[in-house]
Parts: C-alpha cells; structure tokens; sequence
C-alpha cells in the first residue's frame, strides 16, 4: 500500500511532540491514578514498586521502541502491519495473529476501563456538590459503597463514557487529541504535587514513603511479579499493538529511542505521585493498602474534603482523572477501528459505533461485578483464587495477553526481522541501539518466559 494511501486513510501526526503527547495520552491513565496505587496496595508496597520499576526498565522501554518502530515501518493498523510485516520477511502469516490478539485484549480492557472511568466521573459530581466536605474515612467509604452497588448508576456512566470515546474515535485521533492533552497532562501533574503536599502535612507521610519505597521482599509472591510486569506493560499501553497504531502516523525523521524515554519518564512519575499522595492518607487515617480497586476512591475525597479550596480541587482532579481516561480509552479501540477501516471499508464513523457497542455490551459484566455477581467467582487451582467476571478481565488482558504480546514483538522484532531493516528505522547512537538489541532479544523475552513459568509454579 502506498504511503499517499495510507496518509489519506488515516492521517499523520503534525510532528515528534504530537505524537509524544498522544502517546502520552494513552499511557497516562487509570493505570497510573487508580491501578498503580491499588495494586501497589494488594501486593505489599515497596518490593512491588521495584519489581516494577525494573521491568519497565528492562522490559517496557525496549519492547515500546520495538513497537512503535514496528507501527511505523508498517504504517498500517497492527493487524495489517503484522500481517504485511511477516510477508515481507517471509514469515508464517500467522503472525498477524498477535495484531488480532492486541485488537481484542483492547476491547476486553476498554470494556471495564471504562466502567472505572464512569466512576471517576460520577466522582466529579460528588465533589462539586461538597457531599466529602470534612468526610471521614467511613462517611469515605460508604458514599463508594452506595455508588458501586447501585448498578443502574454505573451502567448510566459507564454509557456517558463510552459514548465520548466513540465520539472522538469516529473523528480520527489526530482532532482534537492533541490539543487536550497539551495542556491536561501538565495540570494533572500539578494536581497530583498538590495533593502530594496536601499528603505531607497528614503526618503520615514518611509512612507513606517507606511503605512505597522501602522493599520487603518477604511480602513478594510469584504472582505480585507477574501483577508488576503486567502493570508495566499496561501502564505504558504496550503489548496490544496501541503504540503500534499511533506509530504508524508517527513521521519518519522522528527518534524512536527519545520519544521513549521521554514517554516512560512521564507515565513513571505520574505513578509515582499518585503512590506519594494516597499512602500517607492510608496511613493517617489508619485505612488498608489493600482495599482493592476502590483505594483512590475511598481516600482521596478524605484530603479534599479537608484541604482549603477542597471542593474546587477535588472537582478539577476528577476531570483531570476523566481526561486522563479519555485519552487511554481511545488508544484502546483504535487498533480495532483502524483495521475495520481498512479492510470492510467502513467508515471511521460506522467503525466506531459498532465496536463501541460490542465494547459497551462486555462492559455490562464489569459493572455487576461490583453488586449483583460480585460474588459469581471462579478459581484455577494454583493460579487465579476466586475472581468474578471484573478480576478475570483484568487477569486475562493484563497479566497474560499484554505480556504474551510483548514476547511476540520482541521476538519478531528481535530475531525474525532482518537487522539492517530494524537498524534502518532505529537510527539511534550505536552504543544505544548494542544495548537496546540484547534486550530485546534476550533480556526482555527471558524475563517474560521466567515470570509465566514461575507463576504457573513450573519452576
Ligand atoms: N496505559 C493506560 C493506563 O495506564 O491507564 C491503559 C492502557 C491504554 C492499556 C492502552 C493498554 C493500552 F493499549
């Protein structure tokens, strides 16, 4: 296909900080605010933070450079790509399977993220309309309780939310994105210090700290590290071909390896803060880490209800949370939107309503999964305990098709393309691009193969 095709087809972003702030604006979401923190929670603090932070050192930074060099040198949605990529280095034609297991684990992921984004604006209005003004961490907990166990209400938002993805999807990523994101990432940023400053004045903050930072690896069981390699791969959008999708709009005289970095930079400290600011209220306010996906929901209207100006900060952070959702949820179906462009000649208007209604429809399942099947659990002995319809989605996409898809790119990128193509589109400093080649050949495939296999108790 030619590349004016491919250009009229779907576009191209106006430059290198474009595409830094749309793939920013997947990266930075939920699963920074919301997941990170209660994940960090459910696994003991501080040596799932490091755990963490190794892998998107060792794993996440390299398999993203492979995937958006990848993106860009198919310039086509990951199904396609894949599929012309393996063609033309006369491999199996299965590999396009990875694109079609990236455009599925996205609609699986968007169907609960979404049911969590419908959360965070539910919040919003609970917090313009002062109801956590000097709130306690009971009075907390059970305005979240009443919210979660009502189902219509969370279906109702859960609708608002995928009906503002769909709206932006059908206008091509390229409108409007942009411009969001330029400014709602640095004031989100600034949120969060506020809030981190708010966190210092609990007197529980070096409790806080020590409980993000200070490593006990007694508490680390073989699943909490398939839990943070799977957040790696979540957190930075990788493994599902989201990255690839925005690559292939990214312009050829662009630096793979800085625009990473500077990509990975940012999701980290947004995780970070979030840690920084809801630990010390956990500890000040004598709550548990491990209170499950409610944590941010049940602690921060605690600081805002608190906090001088707390009504007008809190409502503005929620947004922020809503914008920062957005901006995730778009990224996830536009593989899927991107390919039925494509190849059944919709429109991008058609394709974003019938996925988003298929999209809608899972996300049913996640919304009961707070009341009425809360309780419908199932177990795979030795593997997942007891989780409903919700943890088994998140399961399922986070831990094992993001980290499956992962390998996959590392390996094709890795082993199975040519060097000189790879070296071609990653023209970066040699010494940069040694390192960068043996982890993505050897060191990030390993990692993945020994965190499935310790985590299926093979070894
Ligand atoms: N990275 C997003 C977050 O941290 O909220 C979630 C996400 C977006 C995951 C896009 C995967 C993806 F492809």
């Amino acid at each position: 296909m030619s590349s004016e095709f491919r250009l009229s087809m779907h576009g191209q972003w106006s430059g290198r900080l474009a595409f830094i702030l749309a793939a920013t604006g997947s990266a930075v979401g939920l699963g920074n605010i919301w997941k990170f923190p209660y994940i960090t929670g459910d696994n003991g603090g501080g040596a799932f933070v490091i755990v963490y932070l190794i892998c998107i050192l060792l794993i996440g930074i390299p398999v993203m450079m492979a995937e958006i060099l990848l993106g860009r040198k198919g310039g086509l949605s990951p199904i396609n790509t894949m599929a012309m990529l393996a063609r033309e280095e006369n491999r199996h034609w299965l590999w396009r399977g990875l694109g079609w297991m990236g455009a599925i684990a996205g609609l699986l992921i968007l169907s609960y993220y979404s049911v969590i984004a419908g959360w965070a604006m539910a919040y919003t209005v609970r917090m313009a309309s002062g109801v956590f003004v000097g709130a306690t961490a009971d009075g907390a907990t059970s305005i979240f309780v009443a919210l979660t166990s009502d189902p219509e209400r969370l279906l109702a938002w859960h609708t608002l939310f995928m009906l503002i993805t769909m709206m932006v999807v059908s206008r091509g990523v390229q409108h409007g994105l942009e411009k969001a994101v330029r400014f709602l990432m640095p004031l989100l940023l600034i949120m969060l210090l506020i809030l981190v400053g708010y966190a210092t004045t609990t007197g529980a903050f070096t409790e806080g700290l020590n409980y993000l930072f200070y490593p006990d690896f007694s508490k680390l069981s073989s699943d909490s590290v398939l839990v943070a390699m799977g957040h790696a791969f979540f957190t930075l959008s990788l493994g599902m071909g989201a990255i690839m999708a925005y690559g292939a709009y990214l312009p050829k005289n662009i630096s793979i390896a800085k625009t990473t970095f500077m990509i990975a930079g940012a999701d980290t400290l947004v995780a970070l803060f979030a840690g920084l600011a809801i630990f010390p209220i956990v500890f000040a306010h004598q709550m548990a880490p491990a209170a499950g996906p409610g944590l941010i929901f049940k602690t921060l209207p605690i600081a805002f209800g608190q906090m001088d100006y707390g009504i007008l900060f809190g409502t503005l952070f929620f947004v922020l949370i809503v914008f920062a959702a957005w901006t995730s949820a778009i990224s996830l179906i536009e593989p899927m939107v991107a390919w039925l462009v494509e190849n059944k000649n919709l429109s991008r208007i058609k394709a974003s309503v019938y996925i988003g209604m298929l999209t809608w429809f899972i996300g049913i399942g996640s919304v009961l999964s707070f009341n009425v099947w809360e309780k419908a659990t199932w177990s795979i002995p030795g593997l997942f305990q007891s989780i409903n319809f919700f943890d088994t989605l998140d399961a399922l996409t986070a831990n094992i098709l993001l980290p499956l898809g992962g390998l996959f790119i590392a390996v094709f990128v890795g082993h199975l393309m040519s060097r000189r193509k790879v070296l071609e589109e990653l023209d970066t400093q040699a010494l940069l691009f040694k390192i960068w080649y043996a982890l993505i050949r050897y060191v990030s495939p390993l990692l993945i193969i020994i965190v499935f296999l310790k985590a299926i108790k093979f070894i």
